[in-house]
């Protein structure tokens, strides 16, 4: 589709989705996030991809939800239709493991879509920000409960209150993202980091994934019975029994995905 917002590349089992807006900054719209969360959710339930990245254009990862929507937007609307909620929500329940590619803005929607992802590989370029407060607004999809988990209380509640970002450097001190790398190879590492993900068992990697998310969603007591049931139900699978006896026999593991 030639007006298509959001293209799709395979890399093996890892797909590449990237955001791809006529406007390079990349408005999160309407039709953007819908088109997402159906590549996201057809790749969710393929039985090729193990792991997901998602980038954006080289000027800009995303920057936020489409104010010109928002211009116009009422309370009632807002309330009615559960304004963002269904599109935000078929991608923050993808159970492959994602990595964000970073260059430029993540800023509002764009940083709380970086949020969701798993992992954040950023370039030297990017900036994160929750600049909702200068436009009269709350953020809407994370910005005050993803934020302060990630960096905690003190930092999430400056860049939520003053709106302004911070820059790669910061937002790795922070905890935010897990590597900084030259503008030009962010993508290129982003795929490597899911190639080196999508190697391995499938039903484990989804395991582990709903675990660790469960680490911000749970008490500690709730989160390690989730996860003892997880490691428990491990044993259940044939590449649990190929990977252990791959160690014993000195040998790389041949996972089944079963
Ligand atoms: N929505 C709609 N249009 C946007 C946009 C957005 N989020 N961000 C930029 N644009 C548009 C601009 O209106 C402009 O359009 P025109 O050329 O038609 O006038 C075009 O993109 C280029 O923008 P700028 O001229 O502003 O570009 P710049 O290089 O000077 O600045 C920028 C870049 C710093 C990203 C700046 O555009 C900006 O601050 N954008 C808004 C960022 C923002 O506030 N995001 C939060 C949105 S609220 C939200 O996300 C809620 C939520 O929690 C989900």
């Amino acid at each position: 589709m030639s007006d298509s917002t959001v293209t799709l590349h395979r890399h093996g089992a890892v797909a590449l989705v990237s955001l791809a807006s006529h406007n390079p900054l990349n408005p999160l719209t309407n039709q953007l996030m819908t088109e997402l969360g159906r590549v996201l959710h057809a790749l969710d339930t393929d039985t090729e991809t193990r792991a997901i990245v998602l980038s954006g254009s080289s000027r800009s990862f995303a920057a936020g939800a489409d104010i010109r929507a928002m211009a116009e937007m009422t309370y009632a609307r807002a309330v009615l239709e559960d304004y963002l909620a269904a599109q935000w929500h078929a991608v923050s329940v993808v159970r492959k493991p994602m990595v964000a590619a970073v260059r430029g803005y993540a800023l509002g929607g764009g940083c709380e879509l970086a949020m969701i992802c798993d992992i954040v590989v950023a370039g030297e370029s990017a900036l994160f920000g929750q600049p909702e407060i200068k436009l009269g607004l709350v953020p809407g999809a994370g910005g005050t409960q993803r934020l302060p988990r990630a960096v905690g209380k003190s930092l999430a509640m400056e860049m939520n209150l003053t709106g302004e970002p911070i820059n790669a450097a910061q937002a790795l001190a922070s905890g935010l993202i897990s590597r900084v790398v030259a503008d030009a190879q962010v993508v290129d590492v982003a795929i490597s980091v899911a190639q080196s993900i999508a190697r391995h068992s499938l039903p484990a990697l989804l395991a582990v994934k709903a675990a660790t998310t469960r680490a911000f969603e749970m008490s500690l007591a709730e989160g390690l019975t989730f996860e003892r049931s997880a490691f428990h139900s491990s044993f259940a699978l044939e590449d649990q029994r190929e990977g252990c006896e791959a160690f014993l026999e000195r040998r790389p593991p041949s996972f089944s995905h079963r």
